[in-house]
């Protein structure tokens, strides 16, 4: 009998975890953040940080980061390994940082996101946030606009698939 591959498990990001986060960082995004950026948020008690393992050895293949202040929180990262991708993870990250946020107060969270990244406006949309307004040339290398998104934190809406 074929035996399935254990799905992914997500925890909370150690420092162990930085150089492999920050290889599918600097792979994932045009302008990657800093390994400071991430052990400096390790650091800080509004921050979220949760990684994807997958196999025995239970290597990094994606995360999340995300800020909560009071009843407003910010998915500020999240990426996929390449080889990863289209798997459902992204989706599972992205409903743990809403379902952490909540449990720890938020209200509602809100995020950035490239005009022209469809894989991401695409999964967020179906995850029922909504587009709220733009942020002309916020990002650069190349320069794009952001669309700003938000959605409650509460329970999922009708149209979330599973
Ligand atoms: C965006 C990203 C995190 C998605 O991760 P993922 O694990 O591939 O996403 P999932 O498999 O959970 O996809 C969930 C849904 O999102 C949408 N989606 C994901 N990738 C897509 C793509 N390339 N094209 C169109 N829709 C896509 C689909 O609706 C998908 O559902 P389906 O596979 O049932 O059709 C990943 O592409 C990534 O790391 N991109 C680079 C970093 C990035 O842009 N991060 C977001 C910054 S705001």
């Amino acid at each position: 009998m074929t035996k399935l591959a254990p799905r992914p498990v997500l925890r909370d990001m150690a420092a162990a975890d930085l150089r492999a986060v920050m290889t599918i960082e600097r792979s994932a995004f045009d302008e990657p953040w800093p390994e400071s950026a991430f052990s400096g948020l390790l650091a800080r008690g509004d921050a979220l940080h949760t990684v994807a393992t997958a196999g025995k050895t239970g290597c990094v293949v994606g995360y999340s980061v995300t800020l909560v202040q009071g009843r407003l929180a910010q998915l500020a990262n999240l990426a996929v390994a390449e080889g990863a991708r289209r798997r459902g993870l992204g989706r599972r990250l992205a409903r743990e940082a809403v379902a952490a946020s909540a449990l720890r107060g938020a209200r509602r969270i809100f995020l950035e996101v490239r005009e022209g990244n469809v894989p991401a406006l695409t999964l967020y949309e179906e995850l029922g946030f909504e587009a709220l307004s733009v942020r002309p040339d916020y990002y650069s290398n190349p320069s794009e606009d952001a669309i700003v998104l938000a959605r409650t934190t509460g329970p999922p809406r009708p149209h979330e698939s599973s």
